[in-house]
């Protein structure tokens, strides 16, 4: 494979985007990746096969009444067979690269002990595949699918359970590394420890519209530490494990927050959110400290006694890249009512996912709405890949998610137009393309979804890919968007 991330000690040079030229076109550097991302639990399917135990999001989605239509990624895109077409597809498209993500309870069934050689097979394939076609794979370790084992042991198991929330589970993940570093190290070079960390601590364990489903603000608080925790370890085990071009980072969904006004009080609720959504993160990450005013915004839920000094080294392990995934942006304000909305466009459910943030509320930032209600403004993924390359400067950024659903359907002639995707998609590489002008060192962008896909709490209702999946039939249709993307792919350069 192509080694497209030099490790940041070894000093990654900084490739520039060219101006826009004469015709308006932006044009991306040589070997800028452009990919497409899904992850494990949304496409798989073939969830009781070959060994695979059920993870936190298998018994989620069987909870009537948490997942739309109760719906389960039982079969979902049914990729775990079909992988073979859907990489001849990507092929076809042109991809560049592929996030994939690795069902942990598929390689490493109840999360502890041997690896079951069915599973890592299974993703030995997917990879072989890839590298055949000529498509850089990038690996994520956690796209959400705990084993359930770690959340709740069976009765007579040793585990110690609680999820996210235990010291245990950081220190099984960094095994479950460890084991994919040796069974895919040799072919996989990009490797991400944690998608959307926020999203597993925070939906997960406060609002609790994800699994596991738990409304506890100090577990959120627990989980997101542990989260961390267990990034780090994680990096350490796949560093010790993985030659040396290879290069490990995380995917964070950082949160865009603007004050609704420049009042005092609005900015207040701006740093709050920003403590809460992302410097939680990026503090230990980039600067082995949680910030004081997170300690101080949450001093009366947690006294944060559950954060080891040495727990602090650990995580500010050397990123070889960081992840951004972006959709919208955030508007925060100070609440003058209680009953103010708390929620952003992930949370539906009526348990707030911001510890400690009681006085904010939440409006919709202007722009068209996609499928998700959630206002489309690409400036805002400028504004953070700056303010990243700002905060982390010498680690090269990936766009590691970026996309929309809209309500596509098939038109009579079997193609889906998706001119509204098309148009999310030129906006926001645009919005790339602008921050790499300004400086920032972008190396790829991977679109979400390469398919139609397993939405979480919306189950299939959302559909996020470039190519429509039937789900009766499995058939894949690339959208209009795909075509539009290929074309961008294949001329480096985004069609006019
Ligand atoms: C974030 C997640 O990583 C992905 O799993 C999800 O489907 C998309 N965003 C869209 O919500």
């Amino acid at each position: 494979p192509v080694s497209t991330v030099e490790t940041s000690e070894a000093g990654a040079s900084a490739v520039t985007a060219d101006q826009p030229s004469p015709a308006g076109r932006a044009t991306f550097p040589p070997g800028f990746l452009w990919g497409a991302a899904t992850a494990a639990y949304q496409i798989e399917g073939a969830a009781q096969e070959d060994g695979r135990t059920p993870s936190i999001w298998d018994t989620f989605s069987r909870t009537p009444g948490k997942v739309l239509g109760g719906d389960t990624g039982d079969v979902a895109c049914d990729h775990y067979h079909r992988f073979r077409d859907d990489v001849r597809l990507m092929a076809e498209l042109g991809l560049g690269a592929y996030r994939f993500s690795i069902s942990w309870p598929r390689v490493q069934p109840t999360g502890r002990g041997p690896a079951d050689r069915r599973g890592l097979d299974f993703y030995r394939a997917l990879v072989d595949e890839l590298l055949e076609q000529g498509i850089t794979p990038m690996a994520t370790l956690y796209h959400w699918d705990l084993p359930q084992e770690l959340e709740t042991p069976a009765s007579g198991g040793s585990a110690a359970g609680g999820g996210w929330t235990a010291r245990d589970t950081a220190e099984r993940f960094a095994e479950y590394a460890g084991i994919m570093a040796d069974a895919l190290g040799d072919r996989v070079e990009l490797w991400s420890t944690l998608n959307e960390p926020w999203c597993s601590a925070f939906l997960g364990y406060a609002s609790g519209v994800h699994a596991p489903g738990r409304t506890d603000h100090v577990a959120a608080l627990r989980a997101a530490h542990h989260l961390n925790l267990g990034h780090g370890l994680a990096a350490q085990a796949l560093r010790a494990a993985l030659p040396t071009q290879a290069g490990i980072g995380i995917a964070l969904n950082p949160s865009a927050v603007r004050p609704l006004t420049e009042s005092p009080a609005d900015r207040d609720a701006q740093r709050r959110i920003d403590a809460l959504a992302n410097r939680i993160f990026t503090g230990p990450l980039l600067k082995g400290a949680y910030p004081e005013d997170l300690l101080a915004d949450t001093a009366d839920i947690t006294d944060w006694s559950f954060v080891r000094s040495e727990d602090l080294a650990a995580i500010l392990h050397p990123l070889d890249f960081l992840g951004i995934n972006y959709y919208t942006p955030a508007v925060v304000s100070a609440a003058s009512d209680p009953d103010a909305p708390r929620k952003d466009g992930h949370n539906t459910g009526s348990h707030s996912p911001w510890p400690g943030a009681d006085g904010v509320a939440f409006h919709r930032a202007p722009g068209e709405l996609t499928a998700m209600e959630w206002p489309v403004d690409p400036t805002g993924l400028t504004d953070l890949l700056l303010e990243y390359t700002a905060q982390a400067p010498g680690v090269p950024l990936f766009v590691t998610e970026n996309g929309a659903a809209f309500d596509d359907e098939v038109d009579e002639d079997g193609r889906v137009h998706d001119p509204d995707r098309v148009r999310y998609l030129h906006g926001h590489l645009t919005a790339v393309h602008e921050a790499m002008r300004r400086g920032a060192d972008v190396r790829g962008y991977f679109l979400w979804s390469l398919l139609d896909n397993f939405e979480w709490a919306y189950g299939y209702s959302k559909r996020f890919g470039a190519v429509y999946v039937d789900y009766g039939t499995q058939a894949r249709i690339p959208k209009s968007s795909a075509h539009w993307y290929a074309r961008a792919a294949r001329d480096g350069a985004l069609p006019p």
